[in-house]
């Protein structure tokens, strides 16, 4: 079996984007789990977007980033708001996109193969409440087009799924 970061999507970054939201809905359609609706976003993404090594989302638990349904490596458990790339995103409540992992300050190195990584917060009424973390073993991997995908399936990810009360 290929391994998903060997998986070669077909046509532009839009058509991607756009089955790829295809999908995500029929896939939420019915269910608002939210652990399962993140476990089906990360296996969605990994398989469908060529060059991944991990994907997968982080949930806010208080002061830190705990993580969540992922495909890949094993990762790193808890991230402190403002720290790595993960928790810059949510500190500044806006997408981290990383041409080269080892020219961001702090960065995180769950898996020593990481070269490039996007990271989309969970945004509702403008609060974070996680992230999507997109990383490639391919500097500059990913594109404007990609963080505004990922934000599009994080909005519809975020009104699909119910979330603990007071979120
Ligand atoms: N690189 C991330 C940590 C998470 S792993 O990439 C899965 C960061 O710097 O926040």
């Amino acid at each position: 079996m290929t391994a998903f970061h060997e998986r070669r999507a077909e046509g532009d970054a839009q058509d991607v984007y756009e089955e790829l939201l295809r999908q995500a809905k029929g896939l939420f359609e019915g269910e608002r789990d939210l652990i399962a609706n993140a476990a089906n976003l990360s296996a969605l993404i990994a398989f469908h977007l060529e060059g991944l090594n991990w994907s997968g989302l982080y949930f806010l638990k208080g002061r830190e980033l705990v993580l969540g349904p992922f495909q890949g490596k094993p990762a790193c458990v808890r991230i402190a708001v403002g720290k790595g790339v993960c928790g810059t995103a949510v500190a500044k409540g806006e997408s981290v996109l990383v041409p080269d992992v080892h020219a961001f300050p702090g960065h995180i190195a769950c898996d020593s193969a990481s070269e490039s990584e996007l990271v989309v917060p969970l945004l509702k009424n403008g609060a974070a409440l996680g992230v999507i973390d997109l990383d490639s073993p391919r500097k500059g991997r990913f594109s404007e087009a990609d963080q505004q995908g990922v934000e599009a399936l994080a909005r519809l990810f975020v009104d699909a799924s119910d979330w603990p009360e007071g979120r």
